[in-house]
């Protein structure tokens, strides 16, 4: 075991499978207490269930660590709740969440039901939410403060068939940055993490991912996100990509180019001016669409 988080609690959403799995292990081998919650379902958000919860505790005890499980839905506040509560009762304090539950429910836009959109938009975005706000009223107060952690996708550029996904996606970064704003004043550090690792969500994938690695390549960046040496490099309000090999840290959102007017603006004025002084900033994914269809069509995905 190594000491990267010697002392530490953390709680893992997710934790049961796949990156939360991997999390929670390595922040237990790195001396953190861990409370393990999933609610066990399938990648669809159906079909709940315990056990991989409590197999994940079993392993980092059986590894000469201490972690709880907690088997609910992140989706509600009494969800996020228990996680927070779970942790003051069983360790007495928490020092960092990562919220890495999730599911997918794929569709195209002009076919997606309100089933489709809300339970995708709930488990990560307000999942993430109800973790980050029973958490933060506790660092605030103790010494210390803490570290919130969100899973955000390179998805949140936007996507093909999973609008639900991918809007969640990026309200995670929105909620992350307004963390970092709102509790620096208190020494709570807040960040989001966009993997591409091997696990059975990324299996679903309907495109060739050419940078990818394992989830314990993840683990790792959050274990340092986690730790000491982060928190004193005052890292916070970052996304960062890790996949494989890489790690990549995304732009802040800013404005590109701006133009002014003397006067009021009139729709003749704008259609004048904006296409030759303000324009476009090119969208990246827009020049993919061919290959992602192709992709799309070898795994029988939506796509039209
Ligand atoms: N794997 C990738 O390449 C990739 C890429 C981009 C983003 N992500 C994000 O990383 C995170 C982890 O993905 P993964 O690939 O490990 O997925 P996974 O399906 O292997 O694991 C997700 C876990 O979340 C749990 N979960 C789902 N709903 C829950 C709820 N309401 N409450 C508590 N637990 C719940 C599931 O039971 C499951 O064990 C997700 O947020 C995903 O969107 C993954």
């Amino acid at each position: 075991m190594g000491n990267f988080l010697a002392g530490k609690v953390v709680a893992v959403t997710g934790a049961g499978r796949g990156i939360g799995r991997a999390v929670a292990l390595a922040a237990a081998a790195e001396g953190a207490r861990v409370v393990v919650n999933d609610y066990g379902v399938s990648i669809e958000g159906g079909e709940p269930g315990s056990e991989v919860a409590e197999s994940v505790v079993k392993e980092i005890v059986a590894a000469g660590g201490e972690a709880v499980a907690v088997a609910d839905d992140i989706s509600t506040m009494a969800g996020g709740q228990r996680i927070v509560d779970t942790a003051l009762a069983r360790f007495g304090r928490i020092d960092g969440v990562v919220c890495v539950a999730g599911i997918l429910r794929e569709r195209m836009l002009f076919n997606m039901s309100e089933e489709e959109w809300d339970p995708v938009v709930a488990t990560h975005l307000k999942g993430t939410f109800t973790v980050f706000r029973a958490a933060s009223a506790v660092m605030r107060k103790q010494e210390g403060g803490g570290t919130l952690i969100g899973f955000t996708s390179g998805n949140h550029q936007g996507s093909v068939a999973q609008a639900n996904y991918s809007a969640a996606k990026g309200g995670i970064i929105s909620l992350v940055r307004s963390a970092a704003l709102g509790l620096h004043k208190y020494g709570v550090t807040a960040n989001a993490v966009a993997p591409v690792a091997r696990t059975r969500m990324s299996a679903n994938v309907p495109m060739e991912l050419k940078e990818i690695g394992e989830p314990e390549d993840v683990a790792a960046l959050v274990v340092y996100l986690l730790s000491e040496r982060a928190r004193q490099e005052k890292i916070t309000g970052q996304v960062y990509t890790v996949a494989g090999p890489k790690i990549a840290v995304w732009a802040q959102p800013r404005e590109l180019r701006a133009g002014y007017v003397e006067g009021a603006w009139t729709p003749e004025r704008i259609a004048d001016f904006l296409p030759g002084t303000v324009g476009t900033d090119p969208m990246p994914m827009l020049a993919r669409l061919e290959e992602m269809a192709a992709a799309a069509a070898a795994k029988a995905r939506p796509n039209a």
